[in-house]
């Protein structure tokens, strides 16, 4: 069934669990996620991001309609939630599209536009009875963005981080501790002790963003440490990618989509039971 993020990141919260929020791009993307997560039993979020609505012409209301009618199908509880949004327009479609939560995005601004931005953002989410993300010290790593996420400087500042979230009014926030977006290696090392006075300093659930390239013993670390949510897009891709790739190298006279979507699908759900075996389990 479709459940609200609250409530999912509540309980993970509550049991000392973390709850993984998988990115989804097309169709096949919701069925491999949820199938994932009925056989592992874990309870999941579905994000789309303001890239992925690009990515659709722009049209924010086909792909959730289809995630929305894919999670109330599924024998596990699912959330959906709007990704990594820059512009208010799209945050403002939110509740009508179907989510239940956003991530608003000014991270990559300096501290006092941020604030003023994720506060507006936030007026109009809790307005909507929509509970809102937002990010503080610069995950970094997206297109297009400065490639400095593993610099000391953008790490998260416990203080400011305290200041941020009784300022705004967030219900969680993103925090920068050493991932960074669409790494294709699970090499990052994350600052655990930097988690800890996060969590410590912090009123909210904390988020780790680029968690595609955190590895299964430093998932489980820094769930310890007070991660809540955890969110993965990359490593479905790699994932779905491979296995099409192989599909077609090895049929090369295919032209029915199916068998190679498939394939693919089969790929991605395998990837999520495996990952929320880590970070849920
Ligand atoms: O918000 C989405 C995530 O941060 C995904 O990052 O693609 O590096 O796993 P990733
Ligand atoms: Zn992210």
């Amino acid at each position: 069934p479709l459940v609200p993020t609250r409530e999912l990141v509540s309980k993970a919260a509550a049991a000392g669990r973390a709850v993984a929020a998988f990115n989804v791009i097309t169709l096949e993307h919701a069925e491999a996620i949820t199938a994932g997560a009925s056989a592992a039993g874990s309870p999941v979020i579905l994000q789309i991001s303001e890239n992925a609505v690009r990515f659709h012409g722009g049209r924010v209301a086909p792909i959730a309609r289809a995630a929305a009618e894919v999670a109330r199908a599924c024998d596990i509880d699912v959330a959906l939630h709007l990704d990594h949004v820059t512009d208010m327009r799209l945050l403002r479609t939110a509740a009508d599209a179907g989510f239940s939560s956003a991530m608003f995005d000014a991270g990559a601004q300096p501290y006092a536009d941020n604030l003023a931005a994720t506060r507006a953002a936030v007026e109009w989410a809790h307005g909507a009875g929509v509970w809102l993300e937002a990010e503080l010290g610069y995950v970094g790593g997206k297109p297009d963005a400065p490639a400095s996420a593993h610099a000391a400087g953008v790490r998260t500042d416990p203080r400011e981080a305290a200041s941020y979230v009784a300022d705004t009014g967030v219900d969680a926030l993103a925090v920068a501790v050493g991932s960074s977006h669409a790494m294709t290696d699970r090499s990052a090392s994350l600052d655990h002790e930097l988690i800890e006075r996060l969590r410590e300093a912090v009123p909210v659930p904390l988020v780790l963003h680029g968690s595609s390239g955190v590895g299964d013993e430093e998932l489980r670390r820094a769930v310890r440490a007070g991660i809540v949510k955890i969110n993965i897009g990359t490593a479905l891709n790699i994932a779905f990618t491979r296995a099409v790739r192989e599909t077609l190298a090895a049929n090369p006279d295919l032209t029915d989509p199916r068998p190679y979507l498939a394939r693919g699908r089969e790929a991605m759900a395998e990837t999520v039971r495996l990952l929320l075996g880590v970070v849920s389990g």
